[in-house]
C-alpha cells in the first residue's frame, strides 16, 4: 500500500469513529478532515511510543496516530472542555488513547517520543509561543520529534483567507482564544532554534487556500 493510500484508509476509519457522534460534530470533524490534511502529522511520527497531542479538539489526530499504530501511546490535552468529551465519545475499547482537560502553557509531561500540535499556537501570544516550544523541548525524550503544523503569514493573499477564516472561529464559531498570533516561517525557526531544537520547515503547497507549514523539529 503506498503512503497517500495507507493515510487515505486511516482517514476514513479515523471519521467512522465519530459515527455515534451528535451530528454538528460529525460536520465539523469531516470538514477539518478536508480542509487541513492532518494525515500528514500521521505520517511523520513514529509508529510506537508515547506521543503528546497539543490543542487537540475534536481529536482527529490523536485518533489518526492511535489507529496508525497499535504500539503508540497517544494522550491528547485540549483547553475546551466540551471538546474533549467530544474526543472521548470516540475512544471505545481503544487502550492507547485518551483524553485530558489540560492548558498546553502549563502541561508537564513525558518524555514524549513525540509530540504533534495541529493549528493550536496562533491563538497564543508570542511570549506565550515561545515558552510552549521551550517546554515541548524539555518534554521529548532525547530522540523526540516535534511536529507542528502551523500557519504563517505567506502567501499574502492566502494568510488574508486563514486570518479571516480563525477570527470567524474565534469569533462566531467553536474555537476559545482572543485574538490571533501568527509567526512568520522564519520566526518559527527562530522559535525554534531558540528552544534548542533542530528544525526544518516544510511549506505545504495544497489546493487549499491556507499557509500551512510543517516543521519538524528534534531535540
Ligand atoms: C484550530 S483548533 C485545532 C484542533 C486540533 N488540533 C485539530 O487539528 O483538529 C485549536 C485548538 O487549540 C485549543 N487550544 C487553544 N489554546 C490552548 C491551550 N492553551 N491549551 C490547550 N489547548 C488550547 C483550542 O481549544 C482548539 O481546540
Amino acid at each position: 500500500m503506498t503512503a497517500s493510500a495507507r493515510s487515505a484508509e486511516l482517514l476514513r476509519r479515523t471519521l467512522a469513529l465519530y459515527d455515534g457522534s451528535p451530528q454538528a460534530e460529525r460536520l465539523f470533524v469531516r470538514a477539518r478532515a478536508l480542509l487541513s490534511d492532518l494525515a500528514l502529522l500521521e505520517r511523520h511520527a513514529p509508529r510506537a511510543g508515547a506521543i503528546l497531542d497539543l490543542g487537540c479538539g475534536h481529536g482527529l489526530v490523536s485518533n489518526l496516530l492511535s489507529l496508525g499504530g497499535a504500539a503508540r501511546d497517544v494522550t491528547g490535552i485540549d483547553i475546551a472542555e466540551e471538546k474533549v468529551a467530544a474526543a472521548r465519545r470516540t475512544v471505545g475499547a481503544r487502550p492507547n488513547v485518551r483524553f485530558l482537560t489540560a492548558d498546553a502553557t502549563t502541561f508537564g509531561g513525558g518524555p514524549y517520543a513525540a509530540i504533534t500540535v495541529a493549528d493550536v499556537f496562533y491563538l497564543i501570544p508570542p511570549e506565550g509561543q515561545r515558552a510552549l516550544l521551550a517546554s515541548c523541548a524539555r518534554m521529548l525524550a532525547p530522540d523526540g520529534v516535534l511536529i507542528w503544523k502551523s500557519q504563517v503569514r505567506h502567501p499574502r493573499w492566502k494568510y488574508a483567507i486563514t486570518r479571516g477564516q480563525e477570527w470567524l472561529m474565534t469569533t462566531l464559531g467553536p474555537t476559545q482564544g482572543h485574538g490571533l498570533y501568527f509567526l512568520d516561517t522564519d520566526e518559527s525557526l527562530v522559535a525554534l532554534r531558540a528552544a534548542g531544537l533542530r528544525a526544518v520547515a516544510l511549506p505545504l503547497r495544497s489546493w487549499r487556500p491556507y499557509t500551512d507549514v510543517l516543521f519538524l523539529a528534534y531535540r
